[in-house]
């Protein structure tokens, strides 16, 4: 089993990132992984804007990526790139803060049209921060989440098809950078609408 640090980046209450990242917290917890979800939003934004790593909350943030073998980021597609939000975060990890860690890079959007916005904008940022493999990543149409009331999604059975294959990949990746203790269960999907 992996202990796998999640990241949701949205500065919205009502996110539909940190409700994909639920499902995705789910879906890997399901296959008996150790998951430590973290929303952004919630930590404190003055020590995140003036890179207090003495903060509390942020040492324990910053202590959550060191900790894990794999991170799996969810964005929002903002102004064809990833959240500032995210940025900032990214921006106190140390220059080498995902060596050694498998990264699942995710992101919501309101149109395909920047679907590319993974590869060419988070992507390079993710590499640069030493990921020993960055997986294939999978962006989720907006109109594709109903957002639950607890917090949760509900995704269309196409978005929920791909996003399944995506942590399936991210979990095979991991097993093999980190031996065979973990190797992902067969026939666990994430629930479509
Ligand atoms: C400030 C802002 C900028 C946005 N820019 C884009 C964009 O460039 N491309 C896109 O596809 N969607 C864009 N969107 C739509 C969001 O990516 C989409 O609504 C996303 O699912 C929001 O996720 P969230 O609920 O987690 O914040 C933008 C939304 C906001 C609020």
């Amino acid at each position: 089993m992996a202990t796998i640090l999640t990241v949701s980046a949205s500065p919205s209450p009502t996110s539909k990132s940190a409700a994909t990242r639920r499902l995705v917290d789910a879906h890997l917890a399901g296959l008996g992984h150790h998951v430590h979800p973290l929303d952004a939003r919630e930590l404190p934004p003055a020590a995140l804007l003036g890179a207090d790593t003495g903060h509390p909350a942020i040492a324990a943030a910053l202590d959550l990526f060191a900790r894990a073998d794999g991170v799996v980021v969810v964005t929002p597609v903002y102004k064809a790139a990833y959240s500032g939000l995210l940025k900032t975060l990214l921006d106190l990890l140390p220059q080498s803060g995902l060596a050694r860690k498998v990264v699942l890079p995710l992101a919501t959007g309101g149109t395909t049209a920047h679907v590319l916005a993974i590869d060419y904008a988070l992507r390079p940022v993710l590499s640069s921060l030493g990921s020993a493999q960055i997986v294939q990543g999978y962006f989720v149409l907006e109109q594709d989440i109903t957002r639950e009331p607890d917090g949760g999604a509900v995704l269309a059975a196409d978005s929920a098809a791909g996003l399944t294959r995506a942590v399936s990949r991210f979990a095979e990746a991991l097993a093999l950078h980190h031996g065979a203790g973990f190797a992902p269960a067969e026939g666990y999907a994430l629930s479509a609408a």
